[in-house]
């Protein structure tokens, strides 16, 4: 049996920047609302939310002080019950993200923990006493920077933080914790979401002997001990199970690595229905190669069930569209890389504002940084004695502000994304990366998304066919998906260069349609003598039924 996820492309929407209904500056739940039909006409049927519970936002959201609330920033539970049933009546199914791992130090059950060492609620985090003289029991850091022990004079004990200092690690050999958390994906099942994005999912075990972390040979620290400790398959096939009572549901892991052995480990191992792989999603540059190679590996070793999902984007990631770019072949390039990700073997994840084809965001100066990542790099980099300039250019490079931007709707201030000055920057205003205008020019890069978006909806074998053919010979990745009589070629060119397809794997087939990421009309018959590509340039072609 297939399920409804293996069959529809994602959006993930970073709430606080997608739509602001109320004009205060920050996107909201209401502001999706009044977008589900943007969504639906762009033909995504999933979205997945970034966190919306009650929370002080020192990582916007990713620091939960109450699971149960809604916050007031991005409205209220009425809001989250009409968002749920308009986008579910139109057809769109939305998985919310859950943050497991950490809560803030905001939360109800920190602050008890905090009281006493003998408080009820101590062992809900991990807490430890110095080791070696005053310092911090081991040497493990955050994932920010610094270290990853904050000192608590009330108690004289350090508490565990991955992240920042305000997100404290959850202590999940707890019964009891354990238990807690299960109600909340409980409650949120019966809001009738339709599954879950764990978010840091790999992290929620230690190794509980603190073995200090090595170094490795570029001086950084080797995360050993500190994540894919002993017992998370078990941890998380839990949190699976739970969701799994309430039938279909979808459950995403976000695992932390870009190595797809490890990965792999998770898809193949866990009940997780898919992880995010960044071994192609984080990408930093445009590696023909290097993507090849992993879809190769992604193919032969995944079993038949386990999808891979495709994404170039994320609220994490710089965008793309400025990542791979090669000046002046942006948007060629987009139209690439998105025809890849709507074509190829998996579970397309677009990240908002793609379609319009969004860019980064670079900070000016500190104040302009609101990114806990990209303002503890800056802080860390004064520290250790860097002027302003050279801290500044430290903090950009972690500052994931760059794809926060607001989503550019229209060609008027603030993009229309809000009337009142939003809570980040906007970003260069003189582009030509906005909604509106795109979507009244046919050629526009909106509508190649569109294209490629409804045309997977409309086909099957893009939903579930296997690689017939895969193949990649000079700087041309090609692949056919074939599923029962019907298939699909798909041709990219990853170099800045023409480049001389062989048509050897097309000869006796017959061709039904043929679509080109840059030539608007296709002569369908061109196609059958052997055929340059431009730079660039993404071919799709659809064979007729029944030919072999
Ligand atoms: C995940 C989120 C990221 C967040 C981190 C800590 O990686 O995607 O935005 O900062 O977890 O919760
Ligand atoms: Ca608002």
């Amino acid at each position: 049996m297939t399920s409804w996820w293996k069959e529809i492309v994602f959006y993930e929407i970073y709430i606080p920047s997608y739509f602001d209904s109320n004009n205060d500056g920050i996107g909201d739940l209401k502001g999706i609302g009044q977008k589900l039909d943007y969504l639906k006409e762009l033909g995504v049927e999933g979205i997945w939310l970034t966190p919306f519970y009650s929370s002080p936002k020192v990582d916007n959201g990713y620091d939960i002080a109450d699971y149960y609330q809604v916050d007031a920033d991005y409205g209220d539970m009425a809001d989250f019950e009409q968002l749920i049933e308009a986008a579910h009546d139109r057809g769109i199914k939305v998985i919310v993200d859950m943050v497991l791992n950490h809560t803030s130090n905001q939360h109800e059950w920190f602050r008890e923990s905090k009281k006493s060492r003998d408080n009820k609620k101590r062992d809900w985090y991990i807490w430890e006493p110095s080791t070696n003289n005053d310092g911090p029991p081991n040497n493990w850091e955050s994932f920010f920077g610094g270290s990853a022990w904050e000192y608590d004079s009330m108690t004289g004990e350090y508490y565990y933080n991955a992240f920042a200092k305000e997100q404290v690690d959850l202590n999940w050999s707890n019964e009891n914790v354990k238990e807690a958390v299960f109600d909340v994906l409980r409650f949120w099942l019966d809001k009738g979401v339709d599954g879950f994005r764990l978010d840091v999912i790999n992290f929620l075990t230690l190794n509980r002997k603190f073995t200090d972390n090595p170094t490795n040979n570029v001086g950084e620290q080797d995360h050993l001990y500190d994540k894919d400790q002993e017992g998370i398959f078990d941890v998380i096939n839990e949190v699976v199970a739970i969701t799994k009572e309430y039938g279909d549901k979808f459950v995403l892991g976000e695992v932390g690595s870009d190595e797809f052995n490890l990965l792999e480990k998770y898809m193949n191992e866990t009940d997780l229905d898919a992880v995010f792989n960044f071994n192609i999603g984080s990408m930093e540059t445009l590696n023909d190669k290097k993507l090849f190679r992993e879809i190769k590996k992604m193919d032969s070793k995944l079993s038949e069930i386990n999808l891979p999902t495709l994404f170039f984007g994320s609220h994490d990631m710089p965008r793309h569209y400025s990542r791979f770019s090669n000046l002046g072949n942006e948007e060629k390039i987009a139209r690439l890389t998105s025809t890849f990700l709507l074509t190829a073997k998996g579970i397309p994840f677009l990240y908002f504002g793609e379609e319009i084809g969004m860019q980064d965001f670079i900070a000016k100066n500190i104040e302009e940084i609101k990114d806990v990542q990209g303002s503890t790099a800056y802080h860390i980099a004064k520290e250790s004695g860097y002027n302003d300039k050279e801290a500044l250019k430290r903090a950009n490079k972690q500052n994931r502000d760059k794809s926060r931007t607001p989503m550019q709707w229209k060609n008027e201030k603030y993009f229309g994304f809000s009337k009142n000055e939003p809570w980040i920057n906007c970003g260069d205003t003189s582009n030509d990366s906005i909604a509106d205008l795109q979507i009244r020019d046919d050629r526009s890069l909106w509508h190649h998304y569109q294209y490629l978006i409804q045309l997977r909806k409309n086909e099957l074998t893009l939903q579930v066919g296997n690689y017939q053919m895969l193949n990649s010979e000079n700087s041309i990745i090609s692949y056919e998906r074939k599923f029962e009589q019907s298939s699909f070629m798909i041709i990219l060119n990853f170099a800045d260069d023409d480049a001389e397809y062989n048509t050897r794997d097309l000869v006796e087939k017959e061709i039904e349609h043929v679509y080109s990421s840059q030539r608007f009309e296709m002569e369908e018959g061109s196609v059958l003598n052997s055929f340059r590509l431009l730079p660039y340039e993404a071919i799709v072609i659809k064979m007729n039924k029944g030919a072999h």
